[in-house]
């Protein structure tokens, strides 16, 4: 019996590769070339499944152009690149990788919340332009306080709590959150924050961290209405996805100093970033990398990988992948 076919979009850990191989015949990437949607469904012809990315539009197109497709295993929590309801119609499995990014995530989600806050961006452009000639100037680069300051959350799933518990109870900060449901009081107790409704957190965030999956619904949550709402010493932080912020509004409230400062991985259309973004200096931009530690980015992909293998029914735990997205 020929071997059962599946795709790697995107270059990966050689062990991996390796793996794949033990159960597949695999077509990888290893030159990690960017296909085009056309170039995808080529190389999709034959492939029972594909261990994809987020830089990867699966949609019913190209679902029904790969009609041989069974299992689309994503390489990351978000999976607003792939449509859900288009693969259960079609009897094609989607997995993601939930959990083991949630820390990692988590803290460059602080990081950047605290770079943004205390200016490091702005001050070190400035020191290697060469323009620190004096010292003890009372005023330069001042920030706003992190530490027993109001932090609020936008979107509180794991990745949300992540960053609350940090917040709480690494520094002192009051915890506030809004979410589409409120969490559990237990919950709520374990990372310190207190739930409230969408105004009253934009409103009363000092720094406010955005972390709540892309969709239709979450399409431009915080634009200009919400920039509004904001006190201007305030910061704002996306490591969600883009798309959650108007990024047009978002660089016109930086440029007018309607808030404080911003914090961003993600970015609508990415990998361009919207010109007005690079014209401020009050921005702290990162090219996605909030899930970017090693360890990190290998337990994805092992679980994206362990995903395929089950959703193909092979391995130990043949026919149940770990971390379905559908039931289909
Ligand atoms: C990935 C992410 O780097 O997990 C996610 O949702 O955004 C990132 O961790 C990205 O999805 C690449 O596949």
């Amino acid at each position: 019996m020929p071997a059962t076919a599946v795709l790697a979009t995107r270059a990966t850990f050689a062990d991996i590769v390796d793996r794949l191989r033990e159960h597949f015949e695999l077509i990888d990437n290893p030159s990690d070339t960017v296909w085009s949607a056309a170039e995808l469904v080529e190389r999709l012809q034959g492939k029972a499944g594909v261990m994809s990315t987020g830089s990867e539009r699966i949609d019913a197109a190209l679902l029904d152009a790969c009609p041989q497709l069974k299992a689309v295993c994503n390489v990351g929590v978000g999976y607003n690149n792939i449509d859900v309801a288009a693969c259960t119609a079609r009897g094609v499995l989607v997995t993601n990788t939930p959990d083991v990014l949630t820390e990692t995530t988590a803290d460059l989600g602080f990081a950047l919340m605290m770079a943004t806050a205390r200016r490091l961006a702005e001050s070190e452009r400035f020191l290697r332009r060469g323009e620190w000639t004096q010292t003890g100037i009372y005023d330069q680069f001042v920030g706003g306080d992190v530490h027993g300051a109001t932090l609020g959350i936008l979107g509180m799933g794991r990745i949300g709590r992540g960053i609350a518990r940090r917040g709480a109870l690494g520094f002192g900060m009051r915890v506030i959150y809004h979410n589409r449901s409120r969490l559990d009081p237990a919950v709520e107790a374990e990372t310190g924050a207190h739930y409230v409704d969408k105004p009253t957190l934009l409103g009363e965030a000092d720094h406010l961290v955005i972390v709540v999956p892309y969709s239709a619904a979450s399409h431009h949550a915080v634009g200009a209405p919400e920039l509004a709402l904001m006190k201007p010493s305030a910061t704002l932080t996306n490591i969600a996805r883009g798309g959650v912020v108007d990024d047009a509004a978002l660089a016109e409230a930086l440029r007018s100093n309607r808030i404080a400062a911003a914090g961003l991985d993600v970015f609508e259309g990415e990998p361009s970033v919207y010109p007005g973004l690079l014209d401020v200096p009050n921005v702290v931009l990162t090219p996605h990398i909030a899930s970017a530690s090693v360890a990190t980015r290998r337990a994805m992909a092992d679980l994206a990988a362990d995903n395929l293998v089950a959703a193909l029914g092979c391995g130990p735990r043949a026919g149940h992948p770990l971390t379905p997205v559908n039931r289909p």
